[in-house]
């Protein structure tokens, strides 16, 4: 039986819904052709991922090729109540799922997902791989494998594979072009501000806005945050990142130094404790703090939590907290991706391309089964470059092909200057 907030929210979640199939119009042609072939027929796919309006358009996508689907949230407070309940209603749909589930509820639903024995999982941030594999690895020699969505899932499943405990192939969709270039830079470029402004309606122009990491997200974040006028400044740990961040006009600084003078900070390292309490304790009265990494553990908050003098809830999901020095300092989103605790997550344009990434992933283990290593596994290139030509295709655009001489020339080696 599913588990959800408020069933009567479903009318609502079923609007949402169509709002976001209207902007993923590339899925849904993928849709057509699963409904007409039905590659997932008699499998079921176990999920672990936010349960957002463009999310259901997934699982519609799946179950339209044959799938049963079995759904759970992959952080307590990304599910969209109203999408959760429409999913509910689904034909060969189960979810559990609500916003603000407590740690045992998160764990009770992931096994809930397990009983449902699925034949291939979908997993953002590698909850549902870990617990599989430590708790119940029987379910490992039927399993086909897996998908994961996000860089930092793709960091637990090559530890996995490193350490010998890998035990199903993985196939790693946030590796796609069209997944981390596409979602983590536009996507979480735009979203993490959203997630800012409903939490505070802060200004950015002329604000310091500190991003920490200059990755595939950090870059999008960067890029925003320069485009609505604040004065960008990055910090790294690697060398050729902090180059780049350099070269795209930020300033780059080291967190001890960037604490003292920043507005705004915004977390995207994938890494622990990031923001610490002698950088806390170094910034100015009011700074806002945000992160937009996968999971909570980039500002220190327990640190936060008990050397602070109090803690108030201001407004949504914005927390006031009083610094032994008098100042105040306010974190949005309980420090969880405040794109999707404060917002609605990536919109949905965007998600049309991970979620191809991901359809077509479950295809590539159902057609591949039994054949593919146990490893974490990139796509073909040609998979990613179908998805990008149909996103293009159903924006109405179109590209030049290349001309046989151009073909020739370019595999050739013969003719120089
Ligand atoms: N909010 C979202 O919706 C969303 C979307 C996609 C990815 N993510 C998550 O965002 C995080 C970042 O993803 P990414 O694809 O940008 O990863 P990435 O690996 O491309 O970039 C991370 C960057 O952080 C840097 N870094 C690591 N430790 C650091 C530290 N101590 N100080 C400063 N910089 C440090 C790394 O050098 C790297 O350049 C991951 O947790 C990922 O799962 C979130």
């Amino acid at each position: 039986m599913s588990h959800v907030k408020d069933p009567s929210l479903a009318p609502q979640g079923r609007l949402n819904v169509e709002i976001a199939e209207k902007r993923m119009g590339a899925l849904l042609a993928l849709r057509e052709r699963f409904k007409k072939e039905q590659p997932f027929k008699g499998l079921t796919i176990g999920m672990a991922l936010h349960v957002t309006k463009e999310t259901a358009v997934l699982v519609r996508t799946l179950t339209a090729g044959g799938a049963k689907v079995a759904i759970t949230g992959c952080n307590p407070l990304s599910t969209q109540d109203d999408v959760a309940a429409a999913l509910a209603e689904e034909q060969n749909v189960l979810v559990w799922a609500y916003k603000g589930e407590s740690k045992e509820d998160y764990y009770r639903f992931l096994n809930a997902v397990i009983e449902a024995k699925p034949d291939i999982t979908i997993d953002d941030g590698c909850d549902l791989v870990t617990e599989i594999h430590q708790k119940h690895p029987h379910l490992l020699s039927t399993m086909i494998g897996g998908c994961e969505e996000t860089t930092t899932g793709i960091i637990r499943l090559k530890s996995m594979e490193r350490d010998g405990a890998l035990k199903t192939p993985m196939i790693a969709v946030n590796d796609n072009k069209t997944k981390h270039l596409m979602d983590n830079y536009y996507g979480t470029g735009q979203s993490t501000f959203d997630g800012i402004l409903r939490s505070t309606n802060l200004l950015i122009a002329g604000k310091t806005v500190v991003v920490l990491g200059y990755g595939s997200c950090g870059k999008g974040v960067a890029m925003r945050a320069k485009g609505l006028g604040a004065q960008v400044v990055v910090t790294e740990v690697d060398n050729f990142a902090a180059l780049q961040a350099t070269m795209d006009g930020h300033r780059v600084l080291r967190m001890s130094e960037a604490a003292a003078i920043g507005d705004l900070f915004i977390t995207v390292t994938g890494n622990l404790h990031v923001i610490r309490w002698e950088h806390m304790d170094a910034m100015k009265d009011g700074v806002v703090i945000a992160n937009s990494g996968h999971f909570d553990c980039e500002i220190d908050l327990k640190a936060l939590e008990s050397k602070s003098r109090r803690k108030r809830r201001v407004r949504h999901y914005l927390d006031e907290y009083l610094m032994p020095s008098g100042r105040v300092l306010y974190v949005a989103g309980e420090g969880r991706l405040v794109n999707l605790a404060s917002a609605e997550g990536h919109p949905s344009e965007v998600m049309s391309l991970s979620f191809m990434g991901q359809a077509l992933a479950c295809e590539y283990l159902v057609k591949n089964r039994g054949k593919l290593p146990v490893e974490v596994i990139t796509l073909p290139p040609e998979i990613d470059d179908f998805i990008a030509g149909l996103q293009l295709e159903t924006m109405g655009l179109r590209i030049d092909e290349l001309t046989p001489e151009q073909k020739k020339y370019l595999a050739s080696w013969q003719e120089g200057t």
